[in-house]
């Protein structure tokens, strides 16, 4: 807490991943969002090549010139993964007690380094509470993999999958080949395990276009996922709390285009976005039940938006993925599920604060060895 009484809540954003752009307006709605009667905000802008920047507007901080001057503009920073810091330490200077504490994180970096449980792993080293689902969490949630086989462990509706390593594909391709063709029927969707914003995802018709979707999918992880096409509408859940989660109205997506694809997410601008969702109550209460045991089954934290297709022949709804760091722009689906159900974007950043602070609280509780 500062002198005032304040909590020093530190905002990350930007990052290395392909959804920097979109974290820089999360973080900026979420600091307009904090109480400052309560919440003292440090912005720490992450660039394109992780460096930790403090001290400016943040909107200025990870836009302008090339970076090598923003970083002359900017304080470079570090948290230091040592409990005894507490915060932020400065880079490059002969003072090393010069600090900055942190009381709680906000981390608002989708993707890679930010929602995978990297920058979790982080903060849990430097004892600092953070909002949003914990290490294990965020690394399920970013393993598409490992989300279907937890999934599935906990008795939940997932489409068929199979994961393919990139060597194999590689190596083998003909096997491959005929592995998947006798597993999966065409259309089927092929996806990096470890993606966002639909890059690296594809829809493949015939063999051609899987021997391209697997070559483009391994352009970006060293794992390739495979799945059964689901021709059904996209539903969206928010869940918010711990142990005791909640879910909120269910959304649906409309994409503009084939699929919800890059483009379709953030350069047409023509996708629509139902709230609440058309559907019956009973598949409404169904929805919500089963996000929140999706939620739990990845023991998520915090917040997580879970993403649903319901299929348009069979009424079925399966579980796509869980994402722990959704958008949170203020016309994102994260917060606006939770306006359709009653808490207003303010009120959902207050609790997701004192969630971590709950969480973190109960961490402590824990004995850390045996003597
Ligand atoms: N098995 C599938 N069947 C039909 N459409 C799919 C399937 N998997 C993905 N899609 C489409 O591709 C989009 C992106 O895939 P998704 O798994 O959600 O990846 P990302 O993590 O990049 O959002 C989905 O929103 C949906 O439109
Ligand atoms: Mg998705």
């Amino acid at each position: 807490m500062t002198s005032s009484g304040k909590i020093q809540v530190g905002v990350v954003f930007g990052g290395r991943s392909g959804e920097h752009q979109v974290s820089l307006i999360s973080a900026q709605s979420i600091i307009k969002a904090l109480d400052p009667e309560k919440y003292q905000v440090i912005p720490i802008g992450v660039t394109k090549h992780g460096s930790w920047l403090v001290g400016a507007d943040p909107k200025l901080m990870l836009s302008g010139p090339d970076e090598k001057n923003r970083l002359q503009m900017h304080t470079s920073k570090a948290v230091v993964g040592d409990p005894t810091h507490k915060g932020m330490v400065l880079l490059n200077s002969p003072d090393t007690n010069e600090r900055v504490k942190l009381d709680i994180v906000f981390p608002v970096i989708h993707g890679t380094y930010g929602e995978d449980g990297t920058l979790q792993g982080l903060l849990e080293l430097a004892d600092i509470p953070y909002v949003g689902c914990g290490v294990l969490a965020s690394s399920v949630g970013m393993d598409k993999t490992a989300t279907k086989k937890i999934l599935r462990d906990a008795g939940l509706p997932i489409g068929n999958f199979l994961e393919v390593l990139r060597k194999d594909w590689k190596s083998n391709q003909e096997e491959t080949i005929s592995l998947i063709e006798e597993n999966f029927t065409y259309p089927c969707f092929i996806k990096p395990v470890n993606s966002g914003s639909s890059v690296g995802v594809s829809k493949a018709r015939d063999r051609n276009q899987l021997i391209e979707a697997m070559n483009l999918a391994g352009k970006y992880d060293r794992k390739i996922l495979i799945e059964e096409y689901i021709d059904g509408r996209e539903i969206e859940v928010s869940v918010l709390g711990n142990d005791d989660p909640i879910a909120s109205m269910p959304g649906e997506i409309t994409p503009c285009n084939e699929f919800y694809d890059y483009n379709a997410k953030y350069i047409d601008n023509k996708s629509e976005l139902s709230i609440p969702a058309k559907m019956s109550d009973e598949q409404i209460e169904k929805t919500k039940e089963l996000a929140v045991k999706a939620f739990r089954a990845i023991d998520g934290a915090g917040m997580a938006r879970v993403d649903f297709f319901l299929e348009r022949k069979t009424g079925r709804l399966l579980i796509n993925e869980l994402n722990t760091i959704p958008g949170f722009t203020n016309i994102s689906m994260y917060p606006k599920l939770w306006e359709a159900s009653g808490i207003s974007y303010p009120e959902l950043v207050n609790r997701l604060i004192d969630l971590a602070l709950e969480r973190h609280a109960e961490k402590q509780e824990s004995l850390k060895s045996v003597i």
